[in-house]
């Protein structure tokens, strides 16, 4: 692409580019868009970027826009990893993320062998970690460029650098720096979209790697928020999820004093919008004005993802959650009293350090007292650096999957009365998925569950009333209701 040995023409644009953002950003996109058409020129062909995201929907988030830079480069999206540029957005919460990171890096450096002008990034939050890095800098030599959580935004200006150097390029944060707005973004579905209200966290579950790789509670300012809410609402949007490792302690840092209630409140008052979710609330600090809130405000989903964690409130302690058995379950009811229709969803750990019989027998209990309409369990996962693998008291493997397959059971038998409960009921879905072959409609339900009708393509991005008919386990067949 560029004369590497010209390092004048590096200097010189280099010196050249602003130093405040996103100013600079876009300077690098248009630098990085001449030398990808002259790319481009030579190949007779356009050239094509594919992003394969990992992880949560803040991550999802990010590769909207990654993709954007990338889009506004002039790459061309394909679905295939045989792409120009392929960026993997990493997830460590549990290792086998990692694993399943580091085996199809290794298929990646294999095409690239036959193809030794596509370019490997690796970002997100694997990257956080020394050890990991460490790892690929050894053993995944093919890989172009890394970068961490904190400087997604830098992705031109890094690409650039690839190709200006000629040289591997390294550049991960071990502190957010600034939050940078207004940055091209492509949305993936057009009718619904996340919005970061804020990164990182400041909880410190003993058992969770996020707040070391994600850093510090930083809240979004509400104005910046409502801003991109509208935009959104402009370009045709009409559900957002609001997004962040601990919505509750939303604005506690930023000096603006507005409570996460206010701000879905805010958000609600953007003409378009016509739906609000939020992800994730800790239990420890759920307000009642957040649930007063979700009671009234008929934009905001009556669904509360709530994670749970574990039922025992020894284990709780030991998992630094901050509350007990007892207190998650009063909340739980308080939800339900308020909001009748409301359903409650969560996370749960099994085989956490020290977890007996008892403790999974407390898990159970919740779930059984709770009655979530559904809930993600995962098999503990020890994770360096955290407090939880440094007990001493790990559990077996064994008893731990045993325990998890028995929870399965209780999860799956509570959320099919819940969801059975909803047969009969007209709801108001979000048409999301045409299939032209069967002409079936797939919409989603405020909490999250799908519901397959009959009806015109034309409805793709709408709102609709539909009679959920026949429960078929986790999803609805339907009719479109008048
Ligand atoms: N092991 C297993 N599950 C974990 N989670 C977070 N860290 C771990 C871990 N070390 C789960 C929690 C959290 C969800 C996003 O991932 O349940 O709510
Ligand atoms: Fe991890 Fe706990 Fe923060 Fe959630 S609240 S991201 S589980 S530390």
């Amino acid at each position: 692409m560029l004369d590497r040995n010209d390092a004048s023409y590096a200097e010189r644009v280099r010196s050249l580019a602003p130093t405040t953002e996103p100013e600079r950003q876009y300077y690098f996109v248009d630098v990085c868009r001449s030398l990808l058409l002259e790319r481009e020129q030579q190949l007779g062909r356009k050239m094509t970027m594919h992003i394969e995201t990992f992880g949560c929907q803040m991550n999802a988030k990010d590769s909207e826009t990654l993709a954007g830079i990338l889009n506004a480069i002039g790459y061309v999206w394909t679905d295939s990893e045989d792409a120009d540029l392929v960026i993997y957005n990493t997830c460590t919460v549990r290792e086998n993320a990692n694993t399943r990171v580091y085996g199809r890096i290794g298929y990646l450096g294999n095409r690239k062998k036959l193809f030794p002008e596509r370019r490997i990034v690796l970002c997100g939050c694997m990257m956080q970690e020394e050890k990991a890095v460490e790892k690929i800098r050894k053993s995944y030599r093919f890989v172009d460029i890394i970068f961490g959580t904190h400087n997604i935004y830098k992705l031109a200006e890094l690409l650039f650098e690839r190709e200006a150097t000629g040289k591997f390029v390294i550049d991960v944060w071990n502190k957010a720096k600034e939050i940078v707005e207004s940055l091209p973004r492509v949305n993936k579905y057009g009718f619904k979209a996340g919005i970061n209200i804020m990164y990182g966290c400041n909880n410190f579950c003993s058992y969770c790697i996020v707040p070391y790789v994600r850093g510090r509670e930083r809240s979004r300012s509400a104005s910046e928020i409502v801003a991109e809410a509208k935009h959104m609402a402009g370009s045709g949007v009409k559900e957002v999820m609001l997004l962040g490792q601990n919505v509750n302690s939303y604005g506690k840092n930023n000096g603006e004093g507005i409570s996460f209630a206010k701000l879905l409140r805010m958000v609600s008052e953007v003409e378009g919008i016509e739906r609000i979710r939020f992800m994730t609330p800790h239990p420890k600090d759920l307000s009642d004005e957040l649930i007063e809130e979700i009671a009234v405000n008929p934009k905001v989903c009556r669904h509360v993802h709530l994670p749970l964690q574990s039922g025992s409130s020894a284990i709780l302690k030991a998992m630094n959650r901050r509350y007990t058995k007892e207190q998650y379950l009063a909340l739980v009811e308080r939800i339900q009293k308020r909001i009748p229709d409301v359903s409650v969803t969560t996370d749960i750990i099994v085989g956490f350090p020290g977890e007996t019989e008892e403790d999974f027998a407390d898990t159970v209990d919740v779930v059984t007292k709770a009655q979530f309409m559904s809930a993600y369990t995962f098999l503990y996962s020890k994770r360096n650096g955290t407090p939880a693998a440094e007990m001493d008291n790990q559990v077996n493997e064994e008893v731990a999957s045993e325990r998890f397959q028995r929870l399965l059971a209780v999860v799956g038998e509570v959320s099919h009365q819940q969801v059975k409960r909803l047969e009969g009921q007209t709801q108001t879905v979000l048409c999301e998925e045409y299939n032209e072959e069967t002409g079936l409609m797939t919409g989603r339900l405020e909490n999250n569950l799908l519901v397959h009708f009959p009806c015109g393509k034309d409805l793709l991005g709408s709102l609709v009333p539909v009679v959920l008919s026949e429960c078929k386990g986790f999803y609805f067949l339907g009719t479109k209701a008048d």
